[in-house]
């Protein structure tokens, strides 16, 4: 079948789309979007994590004719005019991108949240990461990251600095 939406912006067609395909597979294979990434399937990780109509979801779960008619947006929705969006530029000044494959995932969530609570409390921001997981690195530094990010995208950059919490995951345990 075929899929017609909107994609970061900018109308997007995938032809021979199988019906029990992804988004997922769909953004990445169809339509050149490798930014979402695939790294568990199931619903675990939140790498593959794009918006579908403003709202945030797992682009591996969501059937990819489920997506017609309505507003995708990537990882690489993100930036805005070729320049890093605030919590891009935060996740490489903090240090937390190590190999990467959950990053994208990271970017959009921190990215939903500071679009509704522009200056979050660090249980906001572990709640609002619950859902991604990473792999390699311990959780300090992606909370740095957002805190980071939301400093400057509220005009205040001053709060970027390392905090006490220790190495938990984003929910407050280890690993998420
Ligand atoms: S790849 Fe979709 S949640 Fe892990
Ligand atoms: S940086 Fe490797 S999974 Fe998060």
């Amino acid at each position: 079948m075929r899929v017609s939406c909107t994609v970061n912006g900018s109308p997007a067609v995938a032809d021979d789309v199988w019906e029990g395909e992804s988004l997922l597979f769909m953004l990445r294979e169809r339509l050149g979007l490798p930014g979402s990434k695939n790294a568990c399937e199931q619903g675990e990780c939140g790498s593959c994590t794009v918006y579908l109509d403003g709202a945030t979801v797992c682009a591996c779960l969501v059937a990819a004719g489920q997506a017609q008619g309505r507003d995708v947006r990537t990882v690489e929705g993100i930036a805005a005019g070729g320049a890093l969006d605030a919590v891009q530029q935060a996740f490489i000044d903090t240090g937390a991108v190590q190999c990467g494959f959950c990053t994208p995932g990271l970017i959009v969530a921190p990215d939903d949240l500071l679009r509704r609570v522009p200056q979050p409390a660090d249980p906001e921001i572990r709640e609002a990461l619950a859902g991604n997981l990473c792999r390699c690195t311990g959780y300090q530094k992606i909370l740095d990251a957002v805190r980071l990010a939301a400093a400057r995208r509220s005009g205040d950059d001053r709060s970027g600095g390392d905090r006490s919490g220790g190495d938990t995951g984003p929910g407050g345990g280890p690993g998420g």
